[in-house]
Parts: C-alpha cells; structure tokens; sequence
C-alpha cells in the first residue's frame, strides 16, 4: 500500500516510492528509496519535502497509532468506489498519476486472485473486477495518460496477470477513442481483465518456457481462450460480449486466428478492439523469451498489419491512446541529446513533454532535463531502440 506519511515520521527500513514525484523536483534518479541507515535518511530529509509517499509492501510501515493520522492516499480494495458523478473531473498527468499507482495496485491484487481462483476451480464472484473497471474509467476520463502509461509496469514474473490489467486499459482507452460510453466501457475493461483467465490453467513451465514450445505445449498454450470461456461459463458468469473477447482475442480478420479462424464480419468490435489491445502489449513488454518491441515499432507493426490482422479504425485509434510517441519511448533530439517521453500533450501528439538524459556528443549521461517540446524549438528527429544503444530508460521517468 502507498502511504503519504510526514517526513518526520521516516526511518529505516522504510521505502520511499518516488514515482509520483516529477523528476525536476527531486535529485534522486531511481522511483523508489530504501532507507537502510541514517544517511539514507538525511539525504531523503535534505530534499525538503513536508511529506513522503512509502510504500508498505516494500518497506516498514508506521507503527499503528501514528497510522491513523497519516493520510492513506492508497485505499484498500474494500473503500466504496467514489461516484462516477463526483469524480469525473480532469486532473493534471502527475496528480492522476498518484491514483493511478493505487487502482494499478489493486488491479495486481485483483487479477492476481482471480487466476488463483481460476487455477483452483473457485472462480465465482466477479464483483471485485467490475469495480474495478469501474475505478479505471474513472481514472482515464479524469486524465487519459496517467493510467496508461503506469501499463509497462511488469515484470517477467508477474506478466500473466498484468498484462489482463494493462489490456484492460488499453481496451477502456481505446473504446472511449471509438466513442463508445457508460456499460460498453465497463464491459470492455471487464473483458480486457478477464481476457487471459484461461492461462491459469496452462502451467508456468509451459507459460514461461523461455525457447519454442514442443508441439503439444503449443496446443496447451493455445487451448487457454476455450479454457478462460468454459472457466467463466463454469462459475455462472454470462455476458455474452466478455465471454466472446475471452474466447476470440486471438482471431484475425484474415481468418488465420485461433480458435475457430473467425473472420471480418464474424468479429464484432470488442474483440476486435481486444485484439489490437492485446498484441500491443504482448509486443511491447518483455518476456523469457523476448525483449520488449520498443512502442513506436510496435505502432508501425500494427499499422502495417491493419486491414490484415487488426481492425484499422481500432489501429488508428490506438495511436490516439498512446501517442505518435507513447510515454516510455526514448527518442533522438535535434539538440543531439536523447530524451525519454515521460508525458503526451494531446493537442499535439508530435510534442510530448520529455526529459533529456544522455548527450549523443559527449557520449554520456547528463543532468536530467525536463523539456515541454510544445514550448521549445527543438523537435524530435527520430524514436530510437534503447538496447540498440545499450540504455535502459526505465529509470528515466517514473517508473
Ligand atoms: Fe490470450
């Protein structure tokens, strides 16, 4: 859980989760801080902040008395979903971005208890799932970057669970693109959390083999729509638009998916926006077997394979979402430095705010630099692959 706590209130053993903090307005180049000793504490103390975010299941906690003063910025699961009617209200990038952390979190949690129940044939109450679509709208109709951009959040072992978390979004993003409101954006999040509840029974050797699979794990793999379908069937769960993106998000318009080769006409909106959801995820996170796609290859990908393998209006769509250079992405300057996009500006998708890290002429790291492109003369010359250059950007924005 994140807890905002006065900074008095720090000591060690404690985990200081900086990834709402924007990078201008602290020192530290790292989303979080252990604090091991007291000079771990002075060098957190001497960045003068009034308050800190911790995160609990990192570090220490409060002992209970002083919990009960801190302000819990992170509600649990069990807090009542705040009214659509009173929390619509835009917000800025970084202040959605501190709500964003916390449905994130309890999406993992969610998500990651449905697949045990999934796994244990204890799947039955889905009550937790809709709500939490619910709270994901609410957050993408306040800002529709904040949430977005928190879905390269995951890691090879957790990638299971957080990818139905991230396709969940894009699938909520990409509806509100297509115009679509009110139930269908709910029953496009539930869907997108649900899509992957067959892989519960596929086993992690098989899901996590890092080299080509042998021809019956192929099979197994392949099976987890039509087990994710008969699961949901099984513990009485009925609607007929999630069951069907559970069941064909693997087909294409070309008729070359799995499981029944539907084709154009026979794969409504839904899964076809699944669809698209779900590949650019898939492609753009790493995996035991590959390394993430950088998001402006796998944009021209899915350009290139739209009107083949993906709905082209969805595609298009897509870009709306993330960007022409989705937040993450590294790109090349014209002031010869190499930035990382840590925020879209959605009049003008070409210049998002970035921040400059790496000198291309001094060959090195520099200060981290904050630039709003929309208010500069420099432009963006070209995105650029960070393995290809050796970088890891993660710990450049907020991640
Ligand atoms: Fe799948």
């Amino acid at each position: 859980m994140l807890r905002q706590i006065p900074t008095d209130k720090l000591r060690p053993g404690m985990y200081v989760d900086l990834s709402s903090v924007n990078w201008i307005d602290h020192p530290f180049l790292r989303s979080g801080i252990l604090i091991e000793d007291d000079s771990s504490l002075s060098e957190i103390r001497a960045a003068g902040w009034d308050n800190v975010t911790i995160d609990t299941e990192k570090g220490a906690d409060l002992v209970d008395d002083e919990r009960i003063v801190a302000s819990v910025i992170c509600a649990p699961k069990s807090v009542a979903i705040v009214s659509p009617d009173s929390s619509t209200a835009p917000t800025a990038f970084h202040d959605e971005l501190v709500t964003a952390h916390g449905i994130h979190a309890r999406a993992s949690e969610i998500i990651r208890q449905v697949m045990a129940d999934a796994r244990t044939g204890q799947l039955s109450d889905f009550n937790d799932v809709s709500s939490l679509a619910d709270e994901m709208i609410l957050s993408i109709t306040r800002n529709s970057s904040a949430l977005v951009s928190l879905t390269s959040l995951k890691t090879r072992d957790d990638y299971t669970f957080m990818h139905c978390v991230s396709v969940g979004i894009f699938m909520i993003g990409l509806g509100r693109q297509l115009g679509l409101t009110g139930q269908d954006l709910q029953l496009l999040g539930t869907a997108g959390l649900l899509h992957d509840v067959g892989k519960a029974e596929v086993p992690l050797e098989v899901l996590n083999k890092p080299g080509a699979l042998t021809m019956d794990e192929s099979v197994l793999m392949r099976a987890h729509p039509t087990l994710g379908y008969a699961a949901l069937v099984r513990a009485g769960y009925s609607v007929e638009s999630v069951l069907h993106v559970v069941l064909h998000h693997h087909e294409k318009l070309t008729g070359e998916g799995y499981p029944s080769g539907l084709a154009s006409d026979e794969i409504p909106l839904f899964t076809r926006i699944a669809s698209v959801a779900d590949v650019y995820d898939a492609v753009t996170s790493n995996r035991v077997y590959h390394s993430a796609m950088p998001p402006t290859a796998a944009l021209r990908m899915i350009r290139k394979r739209a009107g083949l393998d993906f709905d082209s209006t969805v595609a298009q769509a897509l870009i709306k979402v993330v960007g022409i250079y989705p937040i993450g992405s590294m790109v090349r300057l014209s002031s010869s430095l190499l930035a990382v996009v840590s925020e879209l500006n959605h009049h003008n998708t070409a210049k998002p705010i970035v921040l400059a890290f790496y000198s291309i002429q001094k060959e090195a790291y520099i200060k981290p630099e904050r630039i709003d492109l929309a208010g500069s003369d420099v432009v963006i010359e070209s995105d650029e692959d960070p393995l290809e250059w050796g970088l890891d950007v993660r710990r450049f924005w907020h991640l």
